[in-house]
């Protein structure tokens, strides 16, 4: 399990003249992932879900609070010990296209991870490829082709297989379907249940949409101006959310419901 615990994150700007500005893009933010629970976590665009998302992937150092990784806490382990425990949390993209590397066919993009962590033979390698582009829909024809070969979703799900290659437990997707027409989208968030009910993954799924989140989510957790100002069960959420914030949300969904599903 992850756990943030009062957790801070400040960015300060330097300026040529006049006094540095602060901005304190994520505010005592207290959150646990567990394998299996999907969390969905809203908030207008700034309200810092991206920063918490490259905070808990431990891709940025917090300013102040701690991160637990199975109790253990790893708010200030050595980079070698930070490496090997960023196997366990993958972080996946809005862009499909733009995170994949257009010179590189999507065998080579799959495999790159289990270089980087010096897992396996070539054969291995060459195998757990396969295996994970046939997990997300795709078949090992698409193997020898180049991301721009691929549509949008499919670019998304060769992402979503490389988070897979290293056996992740917990995986956070930053607005994954926001780039995606609505049908496109719909499937990918299907293929996300049955990875997950397959292998058990917990998911952060990072979103503006509340009624793809309601949908999505075990808990759902309401981020506001850097704070997450409330945290519920999914089930009877529209009806206990008590921050105005989120209410002034709920209002937009009836609206929002009927043309995303
Ligand atoms: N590298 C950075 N340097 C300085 N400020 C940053 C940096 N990254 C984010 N911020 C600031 O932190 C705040 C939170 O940004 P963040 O990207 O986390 O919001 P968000 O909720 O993901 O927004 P969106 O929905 O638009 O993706 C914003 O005020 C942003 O300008
Ligand atoms: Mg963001």
């Amino acid at each position: 399990m992850l756990a943030a615990k009062h957790i801070h994150k400040q960015y300060i700007q330097r300026h040529w003249f006049g006094p540095s500005s602060v901005t304190e893009a994520v505010n005592k933010v207290t959150l646990e992932l567990r394998a299996g629970e999907t969390v969905g976590l809203v908030g207008e665009s700034g309200s810092g879900k991206s920063t918490l998302a490259r905070c808990m992937a431990m891709l940025e150092p917090i300013t102040e609070g701690s991160l637990t990784w199975n109790d253990k806490d790893i708010t200030q382990i050595s980079f070698e010990e930070s490496r090997e425990l960023r196997r366990n949390i993958q972080l996946i993209f809005q862009d499909p296209i733009d995170a994949l590397n257009p010179r590189l066919t999507i065998e080579r993009i799959l495999t790159e991870p289990l270089y980087h962590f010096a897992i396996g033979t070539l054969q291995d390698r060459k195998h757990k490829a396969r295996q994970a582009i046939e997990r997300v829909g795709l078949n090992s024809d698409h193997l020898s082709r180049y991301p721009t070969e691929l549509s949008r979703g499919q670019c998304q799900r060769v992402n979503i297989a490389r988070a897979l290659m290293i056996d992740p437990q917990i995986l956070i997707c930053d607005e994954i379907i926001s780039a995606l027409d609505v049908s496109t989208g719909a499937q990918i968030v299907r293929l996300l249940l049955d990875l997950q009910q397959q292998f058990g993954y917990g998911y952060l799924f990072i979103s503006h949409d509340l009624a793809r989140v309601m949908q999505v989510s075990h808990r759902i957790a309401v981020m506001y101006k850097g704070e997450i100002v409330e945290t519920r069960a999914s089930s009877g959420f529209h009806l206990e959310a008590e921050h105005p914030y989120t209410r002034s949300l709920l209002a937009a969904v009836p609206k929002l419901r009927s043309s995303a599903f």
